[in-house]
């Protein structure tokens, strides 16, 4: 049971090849379902492309196969690795660029890939034989784990675009409590009357490199204050100064907030300090 099925062609698995760079590995950047197939059927087929076609139309990846063409997909697969019980497993990624850039591509066709796999045959329900599963109970924490450096960035990227539609370079992101987190892909930072605020670090932030340095710099240049404490959207709407970081962009002013100035609405001179600061002391660490 290795025939799997790859942008139009079935193959053994050893032969299906996927670009590094195809944002399914990249970022997540994707949809699945795993259908069940016992002796010859599926099991709520078309429940399950319904889902499919749904979560492809919610992260915006133009696919177009309709349940007739899954379907023939379904049966030739199962077909092709033969078996009583079986998973099949349809996944379609947004594709492959030729760069890492969160934003959606343009031009880039959808990577297909379908493969089977084995399940248990069900028994017929009967208590007297049938052994429970032990449960534990914990909090849902699975899309904010932010602290986590994962290569699941799919929640990122769908804000990332929203910015993209907007003619934004980057999003501001604040919690149900209209606290700011951070941005898709860098730190914030507000500077009110000459104080540099930044959110503390939780699970809701990733703990970025730059942010790490850069308040580090300033903390020993001692010129401008700073503080780690939690930092409202109301607060950043007031703002002098907004300015994001990461690795690729350094310390980056902000200048506009939701179409409005960011206080003067011309690059502040605490980012210019600030910065300055950054570039001469960066390679430190
Ligand atoms: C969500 C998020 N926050 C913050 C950052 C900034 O981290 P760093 O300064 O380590 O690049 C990144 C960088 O990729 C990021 O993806």
């Amino acid at each position: 049971m290795n025939i799997v099925y790859l942008n139009g062609e079935f193959m053994p698995v050893e032969q299906a090849k996927i670009s590094p760079l195809d944002r399914g590995f990249l970022f997540g950047d994707g949809i699945y379902e795993v259908i069940p197939f016992y002796f010859g059927k599926m099991v709520g087929f078309t429940a399950h492309i319904d889902r499919m076609i749904n979560g492809l139309a919610a992260i915006g990846i133009n696919f177009d196969w309709d349940h007739a063409k899954w379907r023939e997909l379904c049966e030739q697969l199962a077909k092709k690795n033969g078996g009583q019980a079986l998973g099949l497993y349809l996944h379609i990624s947004r594709g492959a660029d030729n760069k890492r850039f969160h934003g959606y591509p343009e031009n880039v066709q959808p990577t297909i890939f379908a493969m089977a796999f084995a399940i248990p045959i069900p028994e017929q329900p009967d208590k007297s034989t049938r052994k429970g599963y032990a449960l534990k109970s914990i909090e849902d924490l699975r899309w904010q784990r932010c602290h986590i450096k994962s290569t699941a960035l799919l929640g990122n990227v769908l804000h990332f675009q929203e910015g993209q539609n907007a003619n934004c370079q980057e999003v501001l992101l604040y919690n149900e409590k209209h606290e700011l987190t951070e941005a898709s892909a860098s730190n914030i930072y507000i500077v009110k009357n000459g104080v540099v605020i930044t959110p503390p670090l939780d699970h809701q932030i990733l703990a970025g490199i730059t942010r790490k340095l850069a308040l580090d710099i300033l903390q020993k240049d001692k010129t401008i204050d700073v503080e780690e404490r939690i930092v409202t959207l109301t607060e950043a709407q007031h703002a002098d100064e907004i300015w994001i970081s990461s690795s690729s962009k350094e310390i980056a002013p902000i200048t506009i907030l939701d179409g409005n100035p960011v206080g003067s609405g011309k690059v502040g001179d605490v980012w210019q300090q600030a910065a300055t600061l950054y570039s001469q002391h960066k390679f430190d660490y």
